[in-house]
């Protein structure tokens, strides 16, 4: 059967995703300050290749060609992330008024051109003064955040309603605080917990800080999440799917929604009541408007027992030899459908969206052209298990495409490519792919 936007209904928000640190470029710019992420990129063998986002896709120079070729794919919903450092470069104190000056050139241009900002507060790139001064495990970082939050709804609420408060807290806590192999590559289990803890906190009161100076905002977050299976019926490889689970699905939201933090099925988990003070289980509470959800595949887990602290592992898609995307992860577009149930299955959830969800492949330019089959069915498939749920009574009000143009990758450079647009990052060219002229009529009017 053949899909049309129409089927989701007129409300359905159909957008694109972006990062500031995987775009912009301009990492010096007019008054920008460091982040984790510069600095990160800086040491030896911790990204592909050395690659680094200085320049990336230079869009802090080229958003308005980039804003103009979004609105004639007919993208009418832009989420981006704002650069913390880029405007206060410090993290608190001084604002750096070029900055603020950029985003509200973005922001101008997305409404002039019919695109709907979605903003993103935290999408990884901490303030490394910030993190000079302890980042994530010192728990002062909430009232920082809280400040940035704050300045930015002051400059920007005139405008933009739509607010995410943190890009998914479980992915830049486990690979930034736990293993190191992000920004700022620290390690253990302490690093992890205290970081964990005080995301959520952050996580919360953002929330409060935006409703409180905006009343008609529409506040979110965004939470990574895959479909996990156990590799077989065994009592060992349950309890070890049930063990991931907690890690890559609940450890966030359950707080979020009053649950407490999921702590019976992983014993080392009940450490992070030593970050706790009184009256944090009631301030990780906060009600959202939406919860923004992002799937790229299932993981399908086993017992181990080298794995310390969770007695499970991933069984990666190559050692199943099923087929798989660029960045090894399964091709597996059903997860979402998996996911969409599964998190509307909470009590007082509120609607979700499909805040990312796309495939990285290795494309290819052939006379001036991208053609990107792995892509588009992909997405195609994606969006089918979509309405699936939303047909089975889901509440999942938007879909973005993760991501408008190839960008930098973290920790795998520049060459996992993700884009609807091909970007060749010396020339800075932006051929648009077969998925993103697929895209573009999908969500023409008719
Ligand atoms: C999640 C992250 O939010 C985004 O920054 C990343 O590029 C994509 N997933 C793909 O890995």
């Amino acid at each position: 059967m053949q899909l049309t936007k129409e089927a989701f209904g007129n409300d359905f928000v159909w957008g694109v995703s972006t990062a500031a640190y995987q775009i912009e470029g301009a990492h010096q710019h007019e008054g920008k300050g460091s982040s984790i992420w510069d600095v990160f990129v800086q040491k030896k063998n911790k990204i592909f290749q050395n690659h680094k986002g200085d320049i990336a896709c230079d869009f802090y120079n080229r958003y308005v060609e980039d804003l103009h070729l979004m609105h004639r794919m007919h993208i009418k919903n832009y989420r981006f992330s704002i650069g913390w450092s880029r405007i206060i470069p410090d993290g608190t104190g001084e604002i750096n008024k070029k900055g603020i000056d950029f985003y509200n050139r973005l922001i101008d241009l997305s409404l002039e051109l019919g695109i709907t900002p979605w903003i993103t507060l935290y999408h990884w790139d901490l303030p490394y003064a910030l993190e000079l001064r302890g980042g994530w495990v010192n728990r002062e970082v909430k009232d920082w955040f809280g400040d940035y939050v704050g300045i930015c709804v002051k400059h920007f609420g005139d405008r933009v309603k739509n607010w995410m408060v943190l890009n998914e807290p479980t992915v830049f806590s486990a690979a930034g605080y736990f293993f190191g192999v992000h920004a700022p590559g620290k390690t253990g289990l302490e690093n992890f917990l205290a970081t964990a803890h005080h995301a959520s906190l952050a996580q919360a009161y953002g929330g409060k800080i935006i409703k409180s100076l905006q009343q008609d905002s529409r506040v979110g977050t965004t939470f990574s999440c895959s479909y996990v299976e156990p590799f077989s019926a065994r009592d060992k490889d349950v309890r070890a799917a049930k063990k991931a689970d907690v890690l890559l699905n609940r450890l966030f939201i359950e707080p979020l929604l009053g649950l407490g933090y999921p702590t019976t099925e992983i014993k080392a988990l009940k450490r992070i009541e030593r970050y706790m003070q009184q009256h944090d289980e009631a301030d990780l509470r906060f009600d959202m408007d939406f919860i923004g959800l992002q799937n790229y595949t299932r993981e399908v887990i086993r017992y181990s027992m080298f794995v310390p602290y969770l007695q499970a592992k991933i069984v990666t898609a190559k050692e199943r030899k099923v087929p798989m995307t660029a960045m090894n992860w399964e091709v597996y577009p059903e997860s979402i459908y998996h996911i969409l149930k599964k998190f509307s299955a909470y009590k007082n959830i509120p609607p979700l969206m499909i805040t990312e969800n796309g495939a990285a492949f290795p494309d290819q330019v052939l006379g001036g052209e991208v053609h990107d089959p792995q892509r588009l069915s992909y997405l195609q498939d994606a969006l089918q298990q979509v309405h699936r749920a939303k047909q089975e009574g889901v509440q999942v009000d938007g879909y973005f495409v993760w991501t408008f143009l190839d960008n930098f990758e973290w920790a795998e450079g520049y060459y996992p490519r993700f884009g609807l647009v091909h970007v060749d990052f010396q020339s800075q060219e932006r051929i648009v792919k077969s998925s993103g002229h697929w895209y573009a009529d999908f969500l023409q009017d008719e």
